[in-house]
Order: C-alpha cells, then sequence, then structure tokens
C-alpha cells in the first residue's frame, strides 16, 4: 500500500548505501537495488567483509559513532539513496531493564537514524532526486514492554520531520513498517515472518515511485488501520 508524492528518486544507475547492508534486511535490500541496476552499493556492517559483487562496496560504519558516521559519509559522498537500516532488539523491559540498554537501543534505532542522515544531507541535496528510508516497525505504533518499542516510535517522529525538512531539496523520506521478518532479529519467533526480500521489493518501488510509507505486510496494515478505533480493542487482540 503506497501513499506517495509522486516524486520518488530512480534507482537505475544510482548510489546508494544500506546500513547494516551485510546481513538480515540489509542485505536483501542492497541485491534489491542491484536488481533494479544501481550502479554501486556502499554496504555497511560494523567489521570487515568481503560481498560477492564488485558492485557492492563494503564500508565499516557503527552508527553510534559521530566520528564513524562521518568518516562514512566522506567516503560515500555520491549517494543519493540511503536506508537506514541498522537497528537492534535488547530485550528491554521497560520499567526493568538498565537504562543503558534502553539507551543503546535508543543510539542506534533512533540517533543512528538522525546521525547518518545528518551527515549525507548534504550530498542526497547533490541529486535532483534523492531518498532515504527508515526502517521501522509496526511496533512504532504498538508496545508490547520493551526499548525497542521506544525508539521505533521515536524514530517514527523523526522520520516525519525529516520528511519535512528534506523534502525542499527533493528527497523524500519514506517510513518502512513490517512486522517479523524472517532475519537473525527473529529468529526465536515462531510467528509467521515476511520474507526480506519481499519487504525489500516493496522498499525499492516505494524509492522509485516516492512513497512516504510502506506496510509491507497483513499484521502492519490491520494494526495501522485500527488505530483510529478503540485502543482496548486493539490491544486485546494483540495480547490473544
Ligand atoms: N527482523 C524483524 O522481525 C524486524 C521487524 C521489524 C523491523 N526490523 C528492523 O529491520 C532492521 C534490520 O534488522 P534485521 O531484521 O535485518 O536484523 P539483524 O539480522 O539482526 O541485522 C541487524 C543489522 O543492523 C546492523 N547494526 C546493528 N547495530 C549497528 C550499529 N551500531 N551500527 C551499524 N550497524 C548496526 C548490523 O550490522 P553488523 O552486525 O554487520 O555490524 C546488521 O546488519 C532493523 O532496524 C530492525 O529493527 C526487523
Amino acid at each position: 500500500m503506497l501513499d506517495t508524492d509522486s516524486h520518488g528518486a530512480p534507482i537505475e544507475g544510482a548510489v546508494a548505501l544500506v546500513t547494516g547492508g551485510n546481513r538480515g534486511f540489509g542485505r536483501a535490500m542492497v541485491q534489491e537495488l542491484l536488481n533494479r541496476g544501481a550502479a554501486k552499493v556502499y554496504a555497511t556492517s560494523r567489521s570487515s567483509h568481503s560481498p560477492h559483487d564488485a558492485r557492492i562496496i563494503p564500508l565499516e560504519l557503527d552508527v553510534t559513532d559521530d566520528r564513524s558516521v562521518a568518516t562514512a559519509a566522506k567516503t560515500a559522498a555520491d549517494v543519493s539513496i540511503i536506508v537506514n537500516n541498522a537497528g537492534v532488539t535488547l530485550g528491554t523491559p521497560v520499567l526493568h531493564a538498565p537504562l543503558a540498554d534502553i539507551r543503546i537501543e535508543l543510539e542506534t534505532n533512533l540517533f543512528g537514524i538522525i546521525r547518518v542522515t545528518r551527515a549525507f544531507a548534504p550530498a542526497l541535496g547533490r541529486h535532483p532526486r534523492s531518498a532515504v528510508v527508515n526502517v521501522l516497525s509496526v511496533l512504532s505504533w504498538v508496545a508490547f514492554g520493551s526499548g525497542y518499542e521506544i525508539s521505533k516510535s521515536a524514530a517514527q517522529s523523526a522520520t516525519n520531520s525529516m520528511r519535512m525538512t528534506l523534502r525542499e531539496q527533493g528527497t523524500t523520506v519514506t517510513a518502512l513498517h513490517v512486522a517479523y521478518m524472517d532475519t537473525d532479529m527473529a529468529a526465536d519467533v515462531k510467528a509467521p515472518k515476511a520474507d526480506p526480500r519481499d519487504v525489500a521489493r516493496q522498499t525499492a518501488e516505494a524509492i522509485v515511485t516516492g512513497a512516504y510509507e510502506i506496510l509491507a505486510d497483513d499484521t502492519t496494515r490491520a494494526v495501522k488501520s485500527q488505530l483510529s478505533g478503540s485502543l482496548t480493542a486493539l490491544y486485546t487482540q494483540l495480547a490473544a
């Protein structure tokens, strides 16, 4: 389901960067961008890696580290597409977990997105059309009790602010909402999981069409559609 301002960014021939592009959803996103003709994709990781394709440029990046982000922005100054995918979940009950652990989730999932987007905004602005995708979650809207949900909810608000701010320079900012995806992060989850390749296809489509939001699976679409209704009904259903 796409909600578009009809000013997408081209992928064909473009240079993109995917944070956490060496595994999980990030890796699927890198491949999808290449499938659609991207000239080059920087795939970042906190450790060194050796991609299988010459069009994938490995780049070391820790989104919680100002200096690391500044260095990456200098190296990858030719990008017109950024996918802010890097994320962590530490299982942090809001009322009991050490605040230091919740801060790590915020540093990565919220401030990481802000840090990277700030650093790359000038590079994006050098292209007539450019794009930022922030990988959020259905948990931007509903919470089961952990710091992760706080980080995704705050990142959604940051995404809305970035959209308003970067619009003038021709950068479309898109929020990707998804429930479970079949990656390391959800390895212990028994519930149905989306195929990251399918979510990557939807994300690439949103980049070229300029969609503001991607609702990637049935769970996400159902939750979003119920937000104007009774919270009691929604949480009763989620708890079932
Ligand atoms: N899997 C799900 O069910 C699900 C559902 C909704 C949303 N999401 C979101 O989807 C995104 C991708 O997650 P995933 O499912 O692919 O999880 P994953 O397999 O655990 O991968 C997490 C990625 O984030 C990177 N990362 C973590 N901390 C980082 C840091 N400080 N700096 C730079 N990179 C960092 C990792 O890179 P390295 O370890 O290589 O450095 C890795 O590539 C996350 O934002 C996650 O919150 C996932």
